[in-house]
């Protein structure tokens, strides 16, 4: 078959910065409390208590480009540039999202106009393990013919957060990541991957439509994605045939620093090595990924043939993995 490379890259954040003195507005809790059990000192958001009436998008527009689908837009437009392309040369749009702007039709459809892509396009909802799968489903449309793949990660999470929750709104945040994966030769970049979810696990993570947004059994997610993330990175590293010594950068789901650290700690890996945006994006489901890994590639972190190791888990619960040559 035919490998995959990455080839452009790109993100997006809001620009209303929530710090956590603003969250102490909303409910009993300090900044010490939230930096200490999840690592977040401040998130970017589209909409929510914080940003002003004006600002905040509506969740149905005339013109189907809601918050989600307008950082979607920002970041393709980004990779798309730094790969020298134009959406006239993307066979397929993947938009990874949990938050779309509207239940039909689909985020990618607006993305897709704004940007002009050429092919199809489809929303993919794996919840945090979303870009994870994405870059799977990517390669594969590759291995199947298709030339090149614009893959963003966007969420507006904020507009399914229960701001009333103290137990969990600190977490959320918005942004967009994006990267345009080519045809590339030889046998490509995907040298190992891991997709799972389990549906029993549903109730310990979830929004209803029109319900109060987000709810969450935290203790459970967090031991629970502790495991099943290291598991996963396993099986990934095992079918890639690498240790975890040959990983130069680990990216893993920005979901909480702790559940970042205890998993680096487990797979062996040293903590330098890890990616994260945590401190300044929260958890931002599909897009958390995306980003880290573009704020990675800008800092030299990753040069031409590194592995880098992706690992995630959300609401399903899903978890994904992979280890691809940069
Ligand atoms: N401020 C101050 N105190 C608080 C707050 C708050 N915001 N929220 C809860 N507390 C209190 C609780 O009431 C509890 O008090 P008690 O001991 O008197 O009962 C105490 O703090 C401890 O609460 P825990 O829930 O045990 O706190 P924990 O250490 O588990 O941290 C957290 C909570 C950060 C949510 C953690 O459980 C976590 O990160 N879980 C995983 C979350 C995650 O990864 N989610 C993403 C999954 S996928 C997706 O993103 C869609």
């Amino acid at each position: 078959g035919r490998g995959a490379a990455i080839t452009g890259w790109g993100s997006a954040l809001p620009p209303t910065v929530v710090t956590n003195a603003d969250i102490t507005t909303l409910f009993d809790t300090s900044d010490e409390w939230i930096v200490e059990r999840s690592g977040i000192h401040r998130r970017h958001q589209a909409s929510g208590p914080f940003v002003a009436d004006a600002d905040q998008p509506p969740v149905h527009p005339e013109d189907g480009i809601g918050s989600t689908a307008k950082l979607a837009i920002e970041a393709g437009r980004e990779a798309l540039e730094q790969a020298g392309r134009s959406g006239a040369d993307i066979g397929m749009l993947i938009l990874c999202t949990t938050s779309p702007d509207q239940a039909v039709p689909a985020t990618s459809s607006a993305v897709s106009a704004a940007l002009g892509i050429a092919g199809g396009a489809m929303d993919l909802n794996a919840a945090c393990a979303g870009f994870t799968y994405g870059l799977v489903t990517a390669t594969g449309m590759i291995g199947a013919g298709l030339d090149r793949v614009l893959l963003v990660g966007a969420e507006t999470l904020t507009r399914i957060t229960n701001f009333a929750d103290r137990s969990n709104a600190f977490l959320f945040g918005d942004g967009a990541g994006a990267v345009v994966v080519e045809a590339a030769p030889g046998p490509g970049s995907l040298l190992g991957w891991d997709l799972g979810v389990d549906g029993t696990l549903v109730p310990l993570l979830y929004a209803d439509h029109g319900g109060p947004g987000m709810a969450m059994r935290g203790q459970e997610v967090f031991r629970r994605a502790v495991r099943v993330t290291v598991e996963s990175a396993e099986l990934s590293l095992q079918r890639a045939k690498v240790s975890i010594d040959d990983v130069k950068l680990f990216v893993p789901h920005q979901a909480n620093i702790r559940i970042m650290d205890a998993v680096a700690d487990r797979l062996g890996l040293p903590r330098e090595r890890i990616a994260s945006v945590i401190d300044e994006t929260g958890n931002t489901s599909s897009a958390s990924i995306p980003l880290a890994l573009v704020d990675a590639a800008r800092a030299g972190r990753i040069a031409e043939g590194d592995l880098v190791l992706l690992a995630g888990f959300g609401a399903g619960m899903t978890w994904a993995s992979a280890v691809w040559r940069w």
